[in-house]
């Protein structure tokens, strides 16, 4: 049975559909089946961030609703087989599901693939809980600012009062000079600040900016920091 994992922030643009690709893309590697599903719903990025956009007919919203099965809105990753995408919906009048439906579907995704990826939105509304529901693991992507923070940990308390008790927190897009300014917090002010346990952080570089802009996640640089850094997260991520 897979293991669903969902990413959650509060705030907006911290990085979770990168998370999300470069994370689905290290565990691919390793030779599991892993689908990631863009619960961004009404807002489609991951097909991008993994250079398929024109690739995409039907999505997430046509599989909750009943117009196809999930095999036919599946989309394969370019480099490894075992690497497919459900990509969100961009149309929300196409929304006549809830809860029991999203979580049936992770159900029946987690039959065929060993990690099921939830690409969440931003926000700790609705659209937030729907995407966490059925999740296992929620890991919150913060980035080391005061309103990122707060904004995180507001979604990191939503997800526990929705049942989730195995949560993380991931502090993306950390530049080191700035945090030494006194300006930013700090990595002990981070974990006072939010509940759940930090286990990763991923630095400011540009060309994780870059490459996800090209369609490639930045973890396929063999040797890189970055992919080193993907695994470590990757193997805590897969024992909590
Ligand atoms: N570590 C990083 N270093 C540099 N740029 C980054 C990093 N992480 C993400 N970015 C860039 O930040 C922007 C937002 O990233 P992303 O789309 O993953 O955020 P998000 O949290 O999914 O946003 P949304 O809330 O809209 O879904 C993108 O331009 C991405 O390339
Ligand atoms: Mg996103």
């Amino acid at each position: 049975m897979g293991k669903v994992i969902v990413t959650a922030s509060g705030k907006g643009g911290v990085g979770k559909s990168v998370f999300t690709v470069n994370l689905g893309a290290v565990l691919a590697e390793r030779g599991v089946r892993v689908v990631m599903i863009d619960m961004n719903l009404g807002l489609r990025n991951l097909d991008i961030y993994l250079g398929l956009e024109n690739k995409v007919i039907f999505d997430v919203a046509d599989v909750l609703g009943g117009l196809c099965g999930y095999k036919r809105a599946m989309l394969r990753d370019r480099r490894f087989p075992c690497l497919h995408m459900l990509p969100a919906t961009q149309n929300r009048s196409k929304f006549v599901f809830g809860e029991d439906d999203v979580s049936e579907l992770y159900a029946q995704l987690g039959e065929n693939y060993d990690y099921i990826l939830v690409d969440g939105p931003a926000g700790v509304g609705r659209d937030m809980t729907l995407a966490a529901s059925g999740g296992e693991v929620a890991v919150i992507i913060t980035t080391p600012e005061y309103v990122s923070l707060r904004d995180a940990d507001m979604a990191d308390r939503v997800l526990s009062d929705a049942g989730m008790t195995r949560r993380a927190c991931v502090l993306n897009k950390v530049n080191k000079d700035l945090m030494r300014t006194g300006a930013f917090p700090g990595l002990e002010d981070v974990s006072t600040r939010i509940r759940s346990p930090l286990i990763g952080i991923i630095q400011y570089d540009d060309n994780i900016n870059i490459s996800a802009n090209c369609g490639v996640p930045i973890v396929h640089q063999k040797g890189s920091y970055i992919e080193e850094n993907f695994n470590n997260i990757a193997d805590r991520i897969i024992g909590l």
